[in-house]
C-alpha cells in the first residue's frame, strides 16, 4: 500500500499549457513525484475532431499507466471535455479534469460581461454547454483557434500576439468586461498580454481548483505521498528534446 502512495502522479496536456497546472501542483504537493507528458507532437487538440482527441488522450493515459501512476490529471480543458468521462469509465484510478472557470467568474461578475476564452473544441462540447446553462449569465464565449500556438512557441508577448488579441477583443473594447476566463491551460502563460487589453478585468483560470480537487481525491483514496517523501518532476513529450527544455523553463517561470 505504502508503495502505491509513493507512485507518481501523471499530468498531461496537448503541449506545454499543462505546465501552468503542474506549477500549482508542485507548490501544493511538494512531497509528490510527477510525470508530466506534453503531447506537443500531436498539438493542437482544440481544433481536432472529438474522436481524435479521445484517442490521443487515451494513448497518453496508457503511457502514464505503463509507468504505474496512482492518479492522472488532465491538465487540458479540451481533452477533459472530449475524453474525461470515457477515460473514467474505462480506467480505475482517480482521473481529475478541468473546465473553464465560469463558476468562479459568475461569483465575481456584477453587471458587466465575462469573456470566456477557450479552444473551439471546448466551446463546442456538451460539457461546456452544461456549464453555460448553469453559470452563463453575462458570458460571451470566444473560441480562439491559433491562440495556444503562441504559448506553445514561447511567443508570450510581441506584435503578432497583440494583433491577434486586438482583433479578438475588438467588439468588446468599450464594454464593461469584468472578468476573463482563461479556459485553456496554454492561455495562462499569455496572462500578461491578455491583461493589457483589459487592465481592470479579473483574469481567472481553473488551475488552483484543479489541484485542490487532486488533493481531495488522493485523500479520499488514501494515496497522498507520506510527508517527507522526496518530490520530483519528470518531463516527457511526443516531440523533440527541445520541448523538454522548454517545459523545464516554463515550470520555473513566475
Ligand atoms: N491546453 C489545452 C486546453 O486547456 C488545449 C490546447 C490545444 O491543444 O488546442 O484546452
Amino acid at each position: 500500500m505504502d508503495e502505491h502512495k509513493n507512485a507518481p502522479i501523471g499530468i498531461f496536456d496537448s503541449g506545454v499549457g499543462g505546465i501552468s497546472v503542474l506549477r500549482e501542483a508542485v507548490k501544493l504537493l511538494p512531497d509528490e513525484k510527477f510525470i508530466f507528458y506534453g503531447d506537443t507532437g500531436n498539438a493542437p487538440y482544440g481544433t481536432k475532431p472529438r474522436e481524435t482527441v479521445v484517442s490521443l488522450s487515451e494513448n497518453v493515459v496508457k503511457r502514464l499507466l505503463d509507468q504505474h501512476v496512482k492518479a492522472i490529471v488532465i491538465a487540458c480543458n479540451t481533452a477533459t471535455s472530449a475524453a474525461a468521462a470515457y477515460l473514467r469509465g474505462k480506467y480505475d484510478l482517480p482521473i481529475i479534469g478541468m473546465e473553464p472557470a465560469l463558476k468562479p467568474a459568475s461569483l465575481i461578475r456584477k453587471k458587466g460581461i465575462v469573456l470566456s476564452l477557450a479552444t473551439p473544441g471546448t466551446i463546442a462540447g456538451e460539457k461546456y454547454a452544461h456549464l453555460v446553462s448553469l453559470y452563463g449569465e453575462g458570458v460571451v464565449s470566444l473560441p480562439c483557434p491559433g491562440l495556444m500556438e503562441f504559448a506553445e512557441n514561447g511567443e508570450m508577448d510581441g506584435e503578432r500576439l497583440n494583433e491577434y488579441l486586438k482583433k479578438l477583443f475588438l467588439p468588446y473594447r468599450d464594454q464593461p468586461v469584468e472578468a476573463i476566463v482563461l479556459g485553456c491551460t496554454h492561455y495562462v502563460f499569455l496572462r500578461d498580454a491578455i491583461q493589457q487589453h483589459f487592465p481592470d478585468a479579473a483574469l481567472i483560470d481553473g488551475n488552483l481548483g484543479t489541484v485542490r480537487q487532486l488533493i481531495r481525491r488522493l485523500q479520499e483514496v488514501n494515496l497522498l505521498a507520506p510527508e517527507g517523501s522526496i518530490g520530483s518532476v519528470l518531463f516527457q513529450t511526443s516531440a523533440g528534446t527541445e520541448t523538454i527544455e522548454k517545459m523545464k523553463r516554463l515550470l520555473e517561470m513566475k
